[in-house]
């Protein structure tokens, strides 16, 4: 599909296929989802623009290429993104984060905004959205109006897993917004689960079922 890049380097396979078990631990799930989030990050930042600057090595003066811009921003939409986070932040660690909490009402899955805090500069910097599933779209959808409406206007979306459904419908909404994924599965369930997925990301990465 077009603006959207499947991640499908082995590494990411491989640790996406543990996390999918369901007999993986809460730690382990932990664990595998900060490794595939550097790994996603690495793409994500694949053509991050440079500038040449003059430094000097132990032997010779030279140019030499640094990042050019304002530092990048994150934004986990809470709570499973968070779990993305610091294997982002390994990556890029003078990232600044805006916290965007958004939460599915069961019963509509529509999305519900109960906080949200971003950089005052962030119209300024590439914003990177971090969410694992993006399952209806619904919230990675509200999650850009919300930081785009906060200013943001170079918008890039990663997760770990996405639905077709999904996938289309968020392309719909926000064709500019360029999507990395480790796997594009094959439906969504009438839960809004995503099938084959690996359940809910949020009560695997911290127990909390
Ligand atoms: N959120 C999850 O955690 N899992 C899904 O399959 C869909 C949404």
């Amino acid at each position: 599909m077009q603006g959207v890049t499947v991640v499908d380097h082995p590494l990411v396979k491989h640790k996406l296929t543990l996390m999918r078990k369901k007999d993986t631990s809460t730690k382990g799930f932990r664990q595998l989802l900060k490794e595939i989030a550097s790994l996603i990050c690495y793409e994500v930042t694949r053509d991050l623009p440079l500038e040449e600057i003059d430094i000097e090595t132990p032997l010779t003066p030279m140019r030499a290429p640094q990042l050019a811009g304002k530092k990048l921003v994150f934004a986990p939409v809470l709570r499973s993104g968070m779990g993305m986070l610091d294997g982002m932040l390994d990556l890029v660690p003078a990232g600044r984060v805006a916290h965007v909490g958004l939460y599915r009402d069961p019963a509509t899955l529509e999305c519900v905004e109960y906080y949200f805090k971003a950089p005052a500069d962030i119209g300024e910097r590439l914003v990177v959205v971090i969410d694992p599933m993006l399952a209806t779209g619904n919230t990675a959808i509200a999650a850009v109006d919300r930081l785009m409406e906060a200013g943001a206007r170079e918008i890039r979306m990663a997760c770990l897993l996405a639905s077709p459904e999904g996938l289309s419908k968020f392309r719909g909404h926000h064709p500019d917004v360029h999507v990395w994924t480790a796997a594009v599965d094959e439906k969504l369930n009438d839960h809004g689960y995503i099938l084959p997925g690996l359940g809910d990301a949020g009560d695997r990465m911290y127990g909390t079922r």
